[in-house]
């Protein structure tokens, strides 16, 4: 008989069908400022690229397409949905080249191998601590070998014009979860002095803030996050339906206005070489 499933991995966002959903849409609005990083990174063809808490997949479809089918994309993910999710978009999209490895950041050890690049989004403000898997890194990657990592630098930056008080309670509460689950928001401004003490230099660091209004892909990025993330709070019983509903409708107030901007919460794009 077969082994039955093992429970599945999940963290304070969730890894339910809406969430590999909301990481497309995210992934889609993201995509070219991922590109370009990987394309100052020297992410070249025939490139063996580490997929860190890759997620469903989204960019590590990107990767394989960058890399080329000479090369391969290693994907590490703890989550059973998730990685399913991706191996079946990697059939979908004809993607041989994307390995799912299921471990976990914290616990296991990098898959072997001698890699070229890693890429590393949205994933260590999840984690207690970031340091013991840029520790890691450094024994998988070869000498020159470069990191890319996009996480937040300052997630309040994420404000309205006018501004939403609603909103502004809305994403102190969505930071307060994520620390009561362990991560820290803010945990890109930590890297840079985690890599050197691991054996890297760091190339550069780039903040990417957008500045944008309702018809934009960023604003719908937010907006999705908003609706898909307030069922969550609500699952976690963090919150009432009532804030919720205020919360929901002072967001869709502010998208009737064509003249309302929108402040991105800054994330920081870390390159580091290994020397
Ligand atoms: C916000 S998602 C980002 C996914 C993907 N990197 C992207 O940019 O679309 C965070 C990911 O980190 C994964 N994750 C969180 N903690 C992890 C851990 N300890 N080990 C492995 N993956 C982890 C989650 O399962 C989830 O897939």
């Amino acid at each position: 008989m077969a082994d039955p499933p093992s429970a599945e991995r999940d963290y304070v966002l969730g890894t339910h069908d809406a969430e590999i959903e909301r990481l497309g849409l995210q992934h889609e609005a993201w995509r070219s400022t991922a590109i370009e990083s990987w394309n100052r990174a020297g992410i070249a063809r025939g490139w063996h690229v580490l997929d860190l808490g890759a997620g469903p997949g989204h960019a590590s479809l990107d990767l394989a397409r960058a890399v080329g089918p000479e090369g391969s994309v290693t994907a590490v993910e703890r989550s059973g949905r998730f990685a399913q999710a991706g191996r079946d978009a990697a059939l979908v999209y004809g993607c041989g080249n994307i390995h799912y490895r299921e471990l976990d950041l914290m616990l296991d050890p990098l898959p072997e191998g001698s890699f070229d690049a890693a890429w590393c989004r949205w994933v260590c403000s999840f984690l207690p601590d970031p340091a013991p898997l840029i520790e890691g890194l450094s024994r998988r990657l070869r000498a020159g070998g470069v990191a890319v990592f996009h996480e937040y630098a300052d997630y309040a930056s994420w404000r309205y014009s006018p501004r939403l008080p609603l909103l502004e309670e809305y994403v102190a509460h969505v930071m307060r979860t994520w620390r009561d689950g362990g991560g820290e928001p803010d945990i890109a401004m930590s890297l840079p002095p985690l890599l050197r003490t691991a054996g890297f230099s760091v190339r550069s660091a780039t903040p990417h803030i957008f500045c944008v209004g309702p018809g934009d892909d960023r604003w719908r990025w937010i907006s999705t996050f908003v609706e898909s993330n307030c069922e969550r709070l609500l699952e976690l019983e963090t919150c009432d339906t009532g804030w919720v509903e205020s919360v929901r409708a002072e967001l869709r107030h502010a998208e009737a206005d064509p003249d309302a901007l929108l402040l991105t919460p800054m994330v920081l794009e870390v390159i580091a070489e290994l020397r």
